[in-house]
């Protein structure tokens, strides 16, 4: 699985492979969203397939959900499964707390529910995904459609409370038209390059009306494992 990878690649599948280390029979896991999860799905896939390994997977967006198919995870909801051993998951940004953004991939509400309903969650990152402060990456906030350019300007004026160092706010696009989530919904990028205070900042965007969630994921992961372009793999 691993020939000819690019050094990116390398290190987003050895992250993969390692994390998927920690699934054991008779799991419940949360099957995260984005380009390192997907290695992790196609790990997962292949324990299934070659070693009987004998898994549900709740994925985290319909992406995520095809491919687990596709490589043989049986697929249930996160209603059918209740509550979930684990979930793995990719991320933006790793904070030196294991704070994380997430939402890059579009698919962060499902994923925050996911991983909140798991006991533990790990996040499977390259090494560029570590930063000192969270914010350089744009925040993603999930918001309704309905009088969004409204919930747009109320989210702009909570910023000017906040400690963050920018305040520009862009509607995500798929071409000329709006990007909608699995839900049926918008998202707004938040470039705030740094956020001084990442808890206060997820708590007050949450009380905006229109703001479904947002990308901040404080407390909730567990561990992180990082993998490098030249096959190694740290573990926080
Ligand atoms: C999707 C996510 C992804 O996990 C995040 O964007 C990282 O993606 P990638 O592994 O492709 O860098 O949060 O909503």
């Amino acid at each position: 699985m691993s020939a000819n990878l690019s050094p990116i690649d390398t290190a987003k599948f050895v992250a993969a492979r390692r994390a998927v280390e920690y699934v054991e029979d008779g799991m419940k896991v949360g099957l995260g969203t984005g380009s390192t999860a997907a290695w992790m799905v196609r790990c997962l896939g292949e324990l299934v397939r070659e070693e009987g390994l004998r898994i549900v997977g709740v994925p985290t967006s319909s992406r995520t959900a095809e491919l687990a198919r596709r490589v043989g995870i049986k697929v249930v909801s996160l209603d059918e499964a209740k509550w979930l051993d684990l979930t793995i998951d990719g991320a933006d940004e790793v904070d030196p707390a294991l704070n994380l953004i997430k939402g890059g991939g579009g698919a962060l509400l499902q994923e925050k529910i996911v991983a909140t309903a798991s006991d533990r969650m790990i996040v499977i990152a390259d090494a560029s995904k570590h930063v000192e402060t969270l914010g350089a990456f744009p925040l993603p906030v999930e918001v309704i459609p309905f009088g969004w350019q409204t919930t747009k300007a109320l989210v702009e004026e909570t910023l000017s409370g906040l400690d963050v160092l920018g305040h520009s706010t862009t509607l995500r696009l798929n071409g000329e038209a709006p990007y909608v989530t699995d839900e049926g919904n918008f998202i707004l990028d938040l470039h705030l390059k740094r956020i001084g205070n990442a808890r206060q900042t997820s708590l007050v965007l949450n009380q905006i009306p229109g703001v479904v969630e947002n990308g901040l994921f404080i407390d909730i992961c567990d561990i992180v494992v990082t993998g490098h372009g030249d096959g190694r793999v740290v573990i926080n």
